[in-house]
């Protein structure tokens, strides 16, 4: 019954499928690892999760706007970038059973920190000191090869028609924000904006991660929502503790509980970045990043004007002055987010003896907001009645029509997926007041609402 416990999470891949949430993907070809997809409800999850993103850091922003570049840009890019040269996990392959794992991974599982960010040489001298405490999670085996670095970027053939393409590929982004570092000067020049400013985009993003872990924790395939602001270079730090103050309200107004969000500060800084914070949420499986708020230094825009030979200063229509901008960056994963989500809002308690499984979602989040039964399927009236109901609203709301199966079934699958709302039409809807009962998930009180003002009703409810 109680929350936290060890298998809450296989709880919640289980009851992910089963509801049509989350789908393995490729399931009747034998499962695809670490790509997931997302079925009719967590879709709408998914949708959700980017219009609240999308509200909090374009819409409500006078300062942010919004872009969509692509997912194939020029190679040189991720040269720029240093994903070509340095984007890499280090990875081991067990002699046994030629298991391939990722070594920060194995030695955080024996009490051993070490970061994915170390060089070789240093994570290959840690790893050699606890090899013998080290098992290989398939097989048990504690003969491993030597550590490499493998690179995470995934290559493509886009445009190119040779035989040897690997020799000069093109690359699936490993992360939205390149497309916002080679489009500021578009930004900068077509629109109104001026420095301080940011550019926010949702998009796809694809990593050869080598272990697949922790359901869609870790995906090779994923969604993510980047913002970049840029300023001058003494106002970096002014703006960067505003924005962990605004992406901490963003969790709160989110939801998500306070006790399972917490910050972690970088120790081992990368060389350019100024200071880094994670905010990391309890998974069932521990605090792990959900989010990453960083202060970037003016390095990604210099490596784009070395790279491209194109300078991208900015120059201050006010004081004259020309720079380059600092960076700093908000990004999170969407699937990510779902996951903390999902975590935070499945309940399980029991009602009357009876045990119920209860989606306590954030309303904004819930997939389906109003779901509308009749009582009873075989009463012609009754359905005729409430298919019309469930017709008005669902041209406000993502709504559900529902006449299987006895009416407590159709509440408990609805407290399942989240709605917030269950609508019935009942005899005394007919024969007295033209009202109907509204069911509130959380509390599953009912009260009796007349039709012509469930239109009010549901505007304040959702407002
Ligand atoms: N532009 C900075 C950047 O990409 P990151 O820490 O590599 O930084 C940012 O990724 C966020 O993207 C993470 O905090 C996480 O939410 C999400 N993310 C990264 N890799 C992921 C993966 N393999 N699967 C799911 N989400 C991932």
């Amino acid at each position: 019954m109680a929350k936290n416990k060890n298998d809450l999470m296989d709880k919640i891949v289980s009851w992910a499928k089963r509801r049509g949430f989350i789908f393995p993907s490729s399931e009747i070809y034998g499962g695809f690892s670490a790509v997931y997809d997302f079925g009719p409800y967590g879709v709408e999850l998914e949708n959700n999760i980017k219009k609240f993103w999308w509200k909090t850091m374009v819409q409500k922003r006078d300062d942010i706007v919004g872009l969509d570049s692509c997912i194939f840009m020029h190679p040189k890019i991720w040269e720029a970038s240093g994903h070509v040269g340095g984007f890499s996990d280090p990875l081991v392959e067990c002699k046994k059973c030629n298991s391939r794992l990722r070594v920060d991974h194995l030695l955080e599982d024996i009490g051993v920190m070490a970061d994915e960010k170390m060089s070789e040489e240093v994570i290959n001298e840690i790893f050699s000191k606890n090899k013998d405490k080290v098992k290989c999670p398939n097989c048990g085996s504690s003969n491993f090869s030597d550590v490499k670095k493998f690179n995470l970027l995934v290559k493509a053939n886009l445009g190119n028609f040779t035989e040897d393409w690997t020799k000069d590929p093109t690359y699936l982004r490993g992360e939205t924000c390149q497309g916002i570092y080679v489009n500021y000067k578009n930004v900068v020049d077509t629109t109104r904006v001026r420095i301080p400013f940011g550019i926010a985009q949702i998009g796809k993003a694809f990593r050869n991660e080598i272990t697949a872990r922790q359901f869609i924790f870790r995906t090779r395939e994923f969604e993510q929502m980047e913002m970049q602001y840029f300023t001058h270079p003494d106002k970096e730090m002014e703006a960067y503790e505003k924005l962990r103050e605004y992406r901490w309200q963003y969790y709160m107004d989110l939801g998500l509980k306070k006790e399972n969000l917490r910050w972690l500060k970088h120790e081992n800084l990368v060389f350019y970045a100024k200071e880094a914070y994670d905010i990391e949420y309890k998974y069932p499986f521990g605090f792990k990043e959900l989010e990453g708020v960083h202060a970037r230094g003016d390095y990604d825009l210099t490596q784009h004007t070395k790279f491209s030979g194109k300078d991208l200063s900015y120059n201050d229509p006010v004081t004259k002055e020309k720079y380059i901008p600092h960076i700093i960056e908000s990004s999170v994963g969407v699937g990510r987010t779902a996951l903390a989500v999902l975590c935070d809002a499945y309940t399980e308690e029991k009602v009357k003896d009876e045990e119920r499984i209860v989606l306590k979602l954030n309303k904004e989040l819930a997939p389906i907001k109003i779901a509308v039964f009749p009582l009873l399927k075989n009463k012609p009236q009754l359905v005729e009645k409430s298919f019309e109901i469930y017709s008005e609203l669902k041209e406000d709301y993502m709504c559900e029509f529902d006449d299987n199966g006895n009416i407590g079934k159709r509440y408990r699958r609805q407290d399942e997926i989240g709605t917030p709302y269950c609508v019935t039409v009942d005899f005394e809807t007919l024969e007295k007041d033209n009202s109907v009962t509204v069911r509130d998930r959380d509390t599953m009180e009912q009260e009796r609402i007349k039709i012509e003002e469930l239109k009010d009703y549901f505007q304040k409810k959702f407002k």
